[in-house]
Order: structure tokens, then sequence, then C-alpha cells
């Protein structure tokens, strides 16, 4: 099979608590398979999973990716299987503490013709990919490929929690091979050091990237693709889960650009999906094909774009 979406991250069963909601046990999540949900919803079936997963949950994720129409994966026996217990305050800021490690991801578990896809997306969670994995996946394939430097960027600190830590240098090196990075505006002050997103994502691809992107939850987010900057308009909504709101972002993206859309459309596209995953706890959220076209449609008319970083954020 000609896949159009390899995505390659260890999958999760997180428990989340917001203040205004609490999963029900641990739930799936994480950026791979979120973001193959996303891309499923609207429309795309030739995608396919790579990750580990502990005993415990074997059975399991192989009955919820066959339900929520996921029938390729590789997937990697653990001794535990990867997950957080996200505790979200009123503001929207989170902590996490780890349930399961899950195990690292190497090039023996890429099947070769995984690397046959169009695109790939990296979405490490806990650092289960390293930037030599980056490196090969990249070099090895002639996919588009997509890196979400979440689980680059934290590491666990005490008591189980995750703290921020990046080894910033490696991740800038790997930049060169990369068509899309997208850090979240955490990861982004983290990994670049700058404050302003646009800025940020100018280095992004000052260091080698096709295209910085870089998210802004209810603010938005902001893109550079080399020539032009884009201010991308949020959907307004009430978050009551914001989990995986930058990993559907990831699959809209994916999908708009499958469909041909240009960069800015295909950033739009994503908002408008993500903005519905924030509505929603765990891994049934409707996104539609429908419901995301309406949503951008009705915030194409705030996108905005610069030749040069506005500075005011
Ligand atoms: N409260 C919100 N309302 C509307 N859209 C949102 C909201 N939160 C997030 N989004 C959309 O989702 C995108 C990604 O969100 P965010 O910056 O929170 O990613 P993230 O921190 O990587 O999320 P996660 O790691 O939980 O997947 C935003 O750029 C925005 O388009
Ligand atoms: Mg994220």
């Amino acid at each position: 099979m000609m896949y159009d979406v390899v995505a390659i991250g260890n999958p999760v069963y997180d428990i989340i608590i917001t203040p205004f909601v609490r999963s029900k046990g641990r739930v799936l999540s994480g950026c791979s398979v979120n973001a193959l949900l996303a891309l499923r919803r609207l429309g795309f079936n030739r995608v396919a999973l790579i990750g580990s997963i502990g005993k415990d949950y074997l059975y399991k994720i192989k009955e919820d990716l066959r339900n929520f129409g996921i029938r390729n994966f590789a997937l990697i026996e653990a001794d535990t299987t990867c997950g957080f217990e996200l505790v979200y305050d009123e503001k929207g800021d989170r902590t996490l503490k780890v349930l399961g490690l899950g195990s690292k991801i190497t090039s023996h578990d890429i099947p070769d013709e995984y690397l046959k896809a169009k695109y790939i997306i990296l979405g490490p969670v806990l650092y289960e990919i390293d930037y030599s994995l980056i490196e090969y996946v990249a070099t090895a394939s002639d996919a588009k490929v997509l890196l979400d430097p979440q689980g680059l960027t934290r590491r666990i600190g005490k008591d189980g929690f995750i703290e921020h830590f990046c080894d910033c240098r490696s991740l800038r090196r790997v930049a060169q091979y990369l068509d899309f990075i997208k850090p979240n505006e955490k990861e982004s002050l983290f990994i670049t050091g700058e404050v302003d997103p646009f800025r940020a994502a100018k280095l992004l691809v000052e260091w080698g990237a096709e295209v910085g992107i870089v998210t802004l939850a209810e603010r938005g987010s902001v893109a550079f693709d080399g020539e032009l900057f884009y201010r991308v308009p949020a959907y307004r909504t009430v978050a009551v889960d914001p989990t995986g709101a930058g990993d559907v972002y990831a699959g809209a993206l994916i999908a708009g650009l499958l469909e041909g859309y240009h960069l800015p459309e295909a950033l739009l596209l994503a908002s408008a999906a993500a903005s519905i995953k924030v509505e929603h706890c765990g891994p049934t959220f409707p996104v539609t094909r429908a419901e995301a076209e309406r949503r951008y449609y009705a915030i194409r008319p705030s996108l905005e774009v610069y030749e040069s970083p506005p500075g005011n954020y």
C-alpha cells in the first residue's frame, strides 16, 4: 500500500483532569494517534502508526485503533504503556505526571513500505524518537516530514513530574531535514529563546526547516515559509480539554496539504479542526469535514499575511 501519512510516536493512555472534565480511567491519546484520528475523520484512509505499547494495553490498543479506522500499525512491545496524568488549572496551564514510559523507537521498527509515505509525522511524547532516528527517517524517505518537538522538550523530573528540557543544539542540527517544525508557545521559547513567535518561526526556517509554525492555543498560531509570515486565527470556543489540540492541528494541516491546499489554507484548516478537539475529552472528538470547513470559512477573513515579522506579540 502507498500510504498518505505515517505517524511515528508512542501512543499513550492518559488520565486527564481539567476544571471541566475528568477522563474515565486512562484514555487513548498521543501526538501520533490524535493526528491520525484527525486525518481519518477528514477522509484519509491510507494512514499507519508506529509506536510502542505495554503488554497491558496491547489488546486494547488494537481494538481501539481498528474501531477508529486505523488498520495499519507497527506496534513495538514494551514493558509499560506510556501515559501521563495531566492536570489543568483555570488558566489552562498543566502539570504532567508519568504513568508509564513505553520504549524507544529505532530504525528497525520502521517497515520499509512506511518510508514510502507522502508525509511522515514525527510526534514523540517522551523522547522515544531520538535525533538520529529523525535524521534516518528524513534521509531514508522522500516523504515530507513534520516534527512536533513536544517529546524532545521534556524529561522526567522530581517525583515523576515532567519538566522542560531540550538538547537544543541537536534539534537545531536536524532542522535541515525537516519540512515542518511545530512547537507550541512554551516549546518554541525553550527551543529558540525567542519570545516573539514570528521571530521564532523565522529562526526555525533559518536553521533549515521549510516551514516554522508556532501554536499559541486560543490565540491561534503563526507560521513562516521562508517568504511570508502568517498569523492564523483560532476559532473562538470553550476549551473543555485542550489536550491534543496541537496533534489534531498537525493531522489536519497535512490533510489540507494532501487535499492540494496552499500553506495558509492548510493552516486555517488545521486551526479549525483543532478547535473542535478542545471541546471534547478523549479520542472520540467529532472532527468532520463539514464542521472543519464551516469553521475554516469563519476564520479565513481574519488570516493576516506579512512580509516581515509584525513585532506586536
Ligand atoms: N482554546 C482554544 N480555542 C480555539 N482553538 C484552540 C484552543 N486551544 C488550541 N486551539 C487550536 O489548536 C492549536 C494548537 O493548540 P496549542 O498551542 O495548545 O497546542 P499544544 O500545546 O501543542 O497542544 P497539545 O500538546 O495538548 O496537543 C492552536 O494553534 C489553535 O489553532
Ligand atoms: Mg503539543
